[in-house]
């Protein structure tokens, strides 16, 4: 049994942010959100954050997370900080203390931690690395058995404990009696703080072994404190996440230049280009193609799609075999069925395009549905939008719709109908018929050649081939 204590009420001055510190996102989720799926992961039976600057905004983010809040009003030190949680404690499992700042922690480790703790049947287990210069951090003192004795905060600590490189990482295993101990640790020191490391000397008083858990890796433990850690952890989390990619199956051409965050999925045999972006709830199939540059958020890829280059995907639905761009935009709610062609300078916002259809240049599909195997001839618009209210096209299994139409909604063509190239469709076409909607073409004889001819000075002046020719035709009609 675990219950898990994250501390998330400091304030974070050097984010200089209007967002609470831990909100900030590191590859795409928030550093909390990191120690709630961490606490999640270790199969926590409750965790509670406790909350204090920026709380209204903490709380509503992780409303739906299934954690309960503790409200820390005034940020008095992080022993202060676990009692507000204490009373959401059951007393009877231990309690793991992470920070709400802290992304970069593995789970493996927290496990091993865990393990050790047990294991060693430690009353408490600190989670510590060693630093160069740990300069700032509570330092690790241990004893001759190896047991954590004490823990000197940088303001207490004597110039030799300044020199010693482990440091206390903040998170620590509790066994139940840190509710208890945690009620008699007061705050005279030098910053009048409740320190949560005095919970340490407690539990030795009582007769309980501290053990001090040390990792390898101390950049597992850093915490991001202003937007230059907050890109470094960033870095070390992009190197992590497509790592872990790369094992899975998934081809990075260019791992440095490709951006994908730690919510994305892909499958196996999946290629990516460089500069490729991969944000949110992406679900990426196997044997995906993403061309250079592209950038997908929020949307599902189904097996065997192309992405071509700097295409954009929000919000949308791509299915197996259908292919995109380069320089498509595929808004929210656009689907593209099986085998469905979308090419250059596409625009697609809630559409569906049945299996099949081909939407090869420059248009904009919004608010329809285009039929299997229609094609959409260049330069297509389907006018959506009267300045007041959207409306929507139909169109038809097997149409046709000739280049640059525009198709105003509400308007609807039938299964096999053809629109010629150019037209203002403004009512509905029948199935099967051709709606031609533009102009009459009229050829007026010999026009431009007199035209050429009344300026002829001009035309040799800045025309080489009009004025042979023009020559060419005086010499023939003389
Ligand atoms: C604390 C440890 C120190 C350790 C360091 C690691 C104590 C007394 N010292 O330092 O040994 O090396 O963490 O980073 O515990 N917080 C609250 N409420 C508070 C105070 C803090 O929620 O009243 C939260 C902060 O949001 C942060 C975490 O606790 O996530 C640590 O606070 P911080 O002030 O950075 O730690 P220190 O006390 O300096
Ligand atoms: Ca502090």
């Amino acid at each position: 049994m675990l219950e898990v204590v994250i501390l998330a009420a400091g304030q974070g001055t050097r984010m200089k942010s209007k967002l609470p510190k831990v909100l900030h996102p590191v590859c795409g989720r928030s550093m909390l959100g990191y120690s709630v799926l961490r606490a999640q992961e270790m199969g926590a039976q409750k965790i509670v954050v406790v909350t204090g600057h920026g709380a209204d905004k903490v709380e509503e983010a992780f409303a739906a997370s299934g954690v309960v809040f503790a409200r820390q009003d005034q940020q008095l030190g992080t022993a202060h900080a676990f009692k507000q949680a204490v009373p959401h404690l059951s007393g009877n499992s231990d309690v793991l203390v992470l920070y709400g700042d802290t992304p970069l922690i593995r789970l493996e480790t927290l496990q091993n931690m865990h393990r050790s703790h047990e294991t060693a049947q430690a009353g408490m287990t600190v989670l510590t690395a060693d630093l160069h210069d740990a300069t700032g951090y509570g330092r690790i003192v241990r004893g001759p058995d190896g047991a954590v004795e004490r823990i000197v905060e940088e303001k207490a600590a004597s110039p030799e404990e300044k020199k010693i490189r482990e440091f206390n990482s903040g998170v620590y295993l509790f066994n139940p009696r840190a509710l208890e101990l945690v009620e008699q640790i007061g705050n005279s020191n030098a910053a009048n703080e409740y320190y949560l490391t005095d919970i340490l000397e407690l539990y030795r008083q009582e007769g309980a072994r501290v053990e001090g858990f040390k990792i390898q890796d101390a950049s597992e433990l850093s915490g991001s404190n202003d937007r230059v850690q907050l890109a470094e952890a960033d870095l070390i989390m992009r190197r992590r996440i497509n790592e872990q990619h790369m094992r899975s199956g998934v081809t990075l051409v260019d791992p440095q230049s490709t951006y994908i965050e730690d919510t994305v999925r892909i499958g196996r045999d999946s290629l990516i280009e460089p500069g490729a972006v991969l944000k949110g709830k992406t679900v990426l199939g196997e044997d995906v193609r993403v061309g250079a540059y592209s950038v997908i958020e929020d949307s599902v890829v189904q097996d065997g799609v192309t992405i071509k280059s700097h295409t954009v995907l929000e919000g949308a639905e791509v299915h197996s075999g259908a292919d995109a761009g380069p320089f498509a935009r595929l808004r929210p709610g656009a689907v593209l069925e099986k085998d469905v062609h979308v090419g250059n300078f596409v625009e697609v916002k809630n559409a569906r395009l049945l299996e099949g259809a081909k939407a090869g240049h420059l248009s904009y599909l919004g608010d329809a549905t285009v039929g299997r195997e229609v094609n959409v001839g260049a330069g297509t618009i389907t006018a959506n939008y009267n300045g007041i209210g959207k409306f929507k096209t139909v169109i038809g299994d097997g149409a046709f719709i000739g280049s640059n139409s525009v198709l105003v909604a509400p308007v609807e063509v039938g299964a096999g109908a053809m629109i010629a190239a150019g037209s203002v469709v403004t009512q509905d076409v029948p199935e099967g018929s051709l709606g031609v909607a533009r102009g009459r073409q009229r050829n007026i004889d010999d026009y431009a050649r007199r035209f050429w001819e009344q300026h002829h000075e001009k035309v040799s002046q800045k025309h080489a081939v009009l004025h042979a020719w023009l020559q060419a035709q005086s010499a023939k009609n003389s």
